[in-house]
């Protein structure tokens, strides 16, 4: 009792956003401090671990290093595909946001997908304990960002949070602290790179890595075309003659390209107020969606959700901490998240 009292005194809590593309750590009263891929690079010497690198410094080897080296993503699809590089990552994370000033162990809240199955919570829950951690909360995403974007939560109203990250995109409507309807697709934005990938050698015989399609997609990617007609060179290698050539290709291009995945998300949203109970969706009439994650950049696609299903849309200011900064409020309010993970 008294350990935990000096413990929680001196140790900084922290809230962790593990996602598939990026991670996020929230130090309780200072906010987001780290904002990295979630990217581990490994050099391996006589079979034995030799050098590795996190986050930033691994994400810039993707696609560039030689034969001895090899770069993870440890999570798939929202869960933790691969739990010692995971484990890994964390501990260098929360290693780092300590800069080894504290001696205790923090207290950590990290976010999980809702649809995951008992085996994948408990994995994560592991992989921060052995990074570290002193106690873990595992919460669900959907709520975190419910609370990053400024939802009444705790309110009997329901509320729609559309979170569109790397590897999924989850749809969860929101009622009393708890999540009362969630559904999950692996259509997000890792999906659209590689619709963009597959576009441009089929229709240019050219070669490119996924960073390079992410580009394009941040930069010309529509849900839809508008009349603004933007351009982009792209460098590749040619699939014929195997030598680096640079094409120019457009925004119409790049947006039919990724088509197909946009309206599997957009319909996903359609059909969960389809699905929900008809007083939640007569909430969420007038309560409206909002759309978090990376994704819900994505150039035109509040317009289109809004046009569609004809609710409000709306996108926090920084979708890609929502998540983060919603975890991060939970470690302010113990009582709120006994009832989260209770629930
Ligand atoms: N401006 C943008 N337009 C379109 N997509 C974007 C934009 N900015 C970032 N993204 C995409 O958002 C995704 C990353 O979002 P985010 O960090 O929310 O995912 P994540 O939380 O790591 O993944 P997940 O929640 O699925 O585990 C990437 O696919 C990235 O390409
Ligand atoms: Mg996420």
């Amino acid at each position: 009792m008294l350990f935990d009292l000096i413990a929680s005194k001196v140790s900084k809590d922290l809230a962790i956003d593990l996602g598939t593309a990026n991670t996020l750590v929230f130090v309780k009263g200072k906010g987001i401090v780290l904002d990295e891929p979630s990217v581990v690079a490994v050099r391996k010497r006589d079979r034995k671990t030799s050098e590795i690198w996190v986050g930033d410094d691994a994400k810039k080897m993707v696609g560039r290093v030689p034969g001895s080296i090899e770069v993870y993503r440890p999570l798939r699809e929202g869960v933790i595909a691969n739990f010692e590089i995971a484990s890994l990552m964390l501990r260098y994370f929360i290693q780092k946001v300590h800069q080894r000033k504290s001696f205790v162990r923090p207290r950590v809240i990290i976010s999980v997908p809702s649809g995951v199955t008992p085996v994948e919570r408990r994995a994560v829950r592991d992989a921060t304990l052995n990074a570290g951690a002193r106690d873990v909360y595992v919460v669900e995403e959907a709520m975190a960002a419910a609370m990053g974007a400024g939802l009444p939560v705790t309110e009997p109203m329901s509320n729609m949070i559309v979170d569109i990250g790397g590897g999924t995109t989850e749809v969860a409507i929101i009622s009393l602290t708890g999540v009362v309807y969630s559904s999950s697709t692996k259509i997000a934005g890792d999906k659209l790179d590689m619709d963009i990938l597959n576009f441009v050698r089929k229709n240019y015989s050219l070669l490119i890595g996924a960073s390079t399609a992410e580009q394009i997609k941040i930069l010309v990617g529509r849900a839809f075309q508008d009349n603004e007609e933007d351009e982009i060179d792209i460098k590749g290698r040619d699939l014929m003659d195997g030598i680096p050539k640079t094409i120019t290709i457009n925004s119409n291009e790049v947006t039919g390209s990724i088509m197909d995945s946009v309206n599997i998300i957009v319909n996903n949203v359609k059909y969960a107020l389809e699905q929900c109970p008809p007083e939640l969706a007569a909430d969420i009439i007038d309560t409206g969606i909002v759309l978090t994650g990376g994704g819900a950049l994505l150039k035109n696609l509040d317009v289109r959700v809004r046009r569609e299903i004809g609710v409000p849309v709306v996108v926090p200011d920084d979708p890609l901490t929502t998540v983060a900064r919603g975890a991060g409020m939970m470690l302010d309010d113990i009582e709120l998240l006994r009832e989260i993970t209770n629930s």
